[in-house]
């Protein structure tokens, strides 16, 4: 079996799909070599993450890890969102073949550009170290 049954799981089901009209921060990645797009907004309350959404125009393994991150953030604080690495949500779901690994990349980089957008809309300083593996947002063509 190629794929874990949580990835099926996850991209049969995917959590917290849709769009969100008073998103306090919204994230936007691609990957320019398969095409993939990724979009996450999150709410944010005090600090917490209080509620999260997202949409992919993506492969499975897009959808799959889109979603667990989604579950995963979901009540953190932001501090710990920004810490959740691809490979995490890749161990969450029981592994991902190695070719679809840049698919959970693109989930991690998608919640780091929501964070970013919302540190940005709200004027919140923060270290642009932070962010500087961040090659594929998209935030900043538009
Ligand atoms: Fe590119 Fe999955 S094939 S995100």
């Amino acid at each position: 079996m190629l794929y874990s049954e949580k990835v099926m799981d996850h991209f049969q089901n995917p959590r917290n799909v849709g769009k969100m009209e008073d998103a306090d921060g919204i994230g936007e990645v691609g990957n320019a070599k398969c095409g993939d797009i990724m979009k996450m907004y999150i709410k944010v309350e005090d600090g917490i993450i209080s509620d999260v959404k997202f949409n992919t125009f993506g492969c499975g393994s897009a959808i799959a890890t889109s979603s667990m991150a989604t579950e995963m953030i979901k009540g953190k604080s932001i501090d710990e969102a920004l810490q959740l690495s691809n490979k995490a949500v890749v161990e969450a779901l029981d592994g991902l073949p190695t070719n679809k690994i840049h698919c959970s990349v693109l989930a991690e980089e998608a919640v780091k550009a929501a964070v970013k957008d919302y540190y940005d809309k709200n004027n919140i300083a923060y270290d642009k170290e932070l962010f500087k593996d961040d090659v594929h947002n998209m935030n900043e063509h538009k």
